[in-house]
C-alpha cells in the first residue's frame, strides 16, 4: 500500500505542463494527417536493417559496447560536420558539436546552461509546447513574444532577456520561414542587448520548392547562437538522435550535464546512423521524399482550397503540413475527437498557444505520413465535420 503524500513531496510538478498526447496506433485510421512520423512507404528499412548489421559487426565492438560519455562516434560527427552542417550553411568543427539524445535534449541542456530564476528568455507564441516546458522548469522569467506571418518580429522582444528560443527556418507551428532582414536584425540585437540564441532547427530537409534559407547559426559571426538539430524528421523520432552546435566553453558545459543525466546517446545507434548516412541511403531517402512530398502538398493544397479551409501558414519551401485557420467558432479539440470516430486524425493548435484564453480553431494538417490517394477525401471529411459543427 502507498502511503506517501506525493502532492507534499514533489517539489515541482512536471507533469502539470500542457503536453500534447501522442497517438501511437496512427497507421490504424485511414486518413492520418499526422505531424513527425515516418512513412513506412518512404522509409528505406531494408537499407536501415543492412547499417544495424553492419554497426553489429566484429570490427564495431568498440562502438557498439564503449562509453562515449566524453567523445561522440567520430563517423556520426564527421558526417554532420562535412555534408549536415554546410547544406544549413554552417561551418564548425568537431570540438563544436555534441551529440543529443533528438532535439528535445539539446534545448533542455540550454536551459539548463543558461537560465535560473534570475534569468529572463523569450520564445515564440505560438510555438513548440516542449520548448515553453523546458523555460517553465528553468524558473526563469518567461516571455513569450508574438509572432506574424514571417515569424517573431524583432521589435517585439522585450528590453533585457539573456536567451531567446526560436524556430526561424521553419516556425512551429505556423511553419513560415523567417526573412533574412530579421535574422540579420536578430542577431544584431542579441549583440548590442548581450542575449544568446537557441536556433531549433529540427526540420529544414524537406525543401522542394526553393532552397532553405541559411540557417541563423551560419549568420552569426560572435558565437551567439546555440544551434540545435535534430535526425527526427527526416531518419524517424525514435532513433532519439540530434545535435548541438556551438562554441566550445557552451559545448564543454553540455557535454558536463549530458555526463551527469543520460552520460551518452547509444554508440550502436549513433553508428549505425553513420553508416546509414555515409553509404548515401540518406540522401537517396530525402530525395525520394521531396519528390514524394511535394506531390502531396500539391494535392493537400488544392483540396484545402475546394474546401474552403484557409491555410494560416506554409513553408514557402516545402516542409511536411500546413497550419490550418477553421471558423472562429470551432474548438479543434472537438473536431480532433469528431474526426477521428470518422478515422481522420489532426493535431488540435491550442496547446502551441500561451495564455489562459488561447485562440482554439487552428490545427496542424501534415501530409508526411498520408498517402496521395487519401488525402481529398480526408480533407473533404474535415470539411464535412467543419460544416456539421
Ligand atoms: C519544433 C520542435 N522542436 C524540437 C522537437 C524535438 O525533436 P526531437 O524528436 O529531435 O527531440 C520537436 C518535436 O516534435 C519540434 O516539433
Amino acid at each position: 500500500q502507498d502511503t506517501v503524500d506525493w502532492s507534499k513531496v514533489i517539489y515541482r510538478d512536471i507533469a502539470a505542463g500542457k503536453t500534447v498526447q501522442k497517438i501511437y496506433n496512427w497507421r490504424n485510421y485511414p486518413y492520418p494527417f499526422m505531424y513527425g512520423q515516418p512513412d513506412p512507404d518512404l522509409f528505406n528499412q531494408a537499407s536501415w536493417r543492412l547499417c544495424a548489421m553492419q554497426a553489429l559487426g566484429k570490427k564495431e565492438f568498440d562502438s557498439l559496447t564503449s562509453d562515449y560519455a566524453f567523445a561522440d562516434d567520430p563517423e556520426l560527427i564527421n558526417f554532420i560536420v562535412r555534408h549536415t552542417l554546410p547544406r544549413r550553411g554552417i561551418l564548425a568543427r568537431p570540438e563544436q558539436i555534441l551529440v543529443t539524445v533528438g532535439a528535445q535534449n539539446a534545448l533542455w541542456m540550454a536551459g539548463q546552461i543558461l537560465l535560473n530564476s534570475e534569468r529572463s528568455a523569450a520564445y515564440e507564441n505560438p510555438g513548440y509546447h516542449g520548448i515553453r516546458e523546458i523555460l517553465r522548469h528553468t524558473g526563469c522569467k518567461r516571455y513569450p513574444v508574438e509572432i506574424d506571418e514571417h515569424g517573431l518580429p524583432p521589435e517585439g522582444l522585450p528590453p533585457k532577456i539573456d536567451a531567446l528560443f526560436i524556430t526561424p527556418s521553419h516556425q512551429c507551428p505556423t511553419t513560415t520561414t523567417m526573412p533574412m532582414d530579421r535574422r540579420h536584425e536578430l542577431l544584431r540585437l542579441a549583440t548590442e542587448q548581450d542575449f544568446l540564441i537557441v536556433e531549433d532547427d529540427y526540420e529544414f530537409e524537406m525543401s522542394f520548392i526553393s532552397a532553405p534559407s541559411p540557417a541563423l547559426k551560419s549568420l552569426d559571426k560572435d558565437g551567439r547562437v546555440i544551434y540545435v538539430g535534430s535526425f527526427s524528421k527526416s531518419l524517424f523520432p525514435g532513433l532519439r538522435l540530434g545535435y548541438i552546435v556551438a562554441s566550445e566553453p557552451f559545448i564543454r558545459q553540455a557535454r558536463a550535464l549530458r555526463v551527469v543525466s543520460l552520460r551518452h546517446p547509444p554508440g550502436y545507434m549513433q553508428r549505425t546512423t553513420a553508416y546509414f548516412l555515409a553509404l548515401g541511403h540518406y540522401d537517396a531517402m530525402i530525395k525520394r521524399m521531396r519528390t514524394v512530398y511535394h506531390k502531396r502538398r500539391k494535392i493537400t493544397l488544392s483540396a484545402l482550397r475546394q474546401a474552403n479551409l484557409k491555410v494560416a501558414g506554409s513553408a514557402p519551401f516545402g516542409g511536411s503540413g500546413f497550419w490550418v485557420e477553421a471558423p472562429e467558432h470551432i474548438d479543434t479539440e472537438i473536431l480532433r475527437s469528431r474526426l477521428a470516430d470518422n478515422g481522420v486524425l489532426i493535431e488540435p493548435g491550442a496547446p502551441f498557444f500561451e495564455g489562459k484564453t488561447v485562440p482554439r480553431n487552428f490545427f496542424r494538417l501534415a501530409y508526411s505520413s498520408i498517402s496521395s490517394d487519401r488525402i481529398p477525401e480526408g480533407i473533404r471529411r474535415i470539411y464535412q465535420a467543419v460544416k456539421e459543427y
